[in-house]
């Protein structure tokens, strides 16, 4: 995999640590790689009402998009319990996928991972925008 890929997982599998989870103690980072090169970073967020929780996909591209970026080339994800020795290969939930894809292009890509503890990248998956979210609803009116 391009050692750009491989150092957006490592910031997801960091960015991972400041999930917010008293609830369902399942820690996720996500990080987005913009076309100019910047990273934002984000983890979900737990809400004790349950529906405001945010995942890390939405918090990343929030920070993103605030910070002005419109273009994005690649998000990577590591999910997992957070007593789980190693993370699972999980994938971004229907919410985030339709998010994300508001300012993704079809060949964005969805970077799912599967990690060790100690943050080793054992296994690693690549989609595209358009694999994970076909036929996607847009605003056209
Ligand atoms: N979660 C994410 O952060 N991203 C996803 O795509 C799926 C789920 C979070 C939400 C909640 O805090 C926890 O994982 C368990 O659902």
């Amino acid at each position: 995999m391009d050692k750009k890929y491989i150092e957006l997982i490592n910031k997801a599998f960091e960015i991972r640590k400041s999930a917010y989870t008293p609830y369902s103690h399942y820690k996720v980072g996500a990080s987005v790689l913009c076309k100019n090169g910047k990273v934002y970073l984000g983890c979900n967020i737990e809400n004790g009402a349950f529906s405001p929780t945010i995942c890390a996909e939405r918090t990343a591209f929030v920070e993103a998009v605030k910070n002005g970026e419109r273009d994005f080339e690649a998000v990577a994800i590591v999910t997992g319990h957070e007593d789980a020795s190693v993370t699972e290969m999980g994938s971004p939930c229907g919410v985030c996928r339709q998010f994300m894809s508001e300012f993704c292009k079809d060949d964005f890509k969805i970077i799912m991972t599967k990690m060790s503890r100690d943050g080793e990248l054992l296994d690693s998956k690549m989609f595209t925008m358009n694999e994970i979210l076909p036929d996607r609803f847009t605003l056209n009116s």
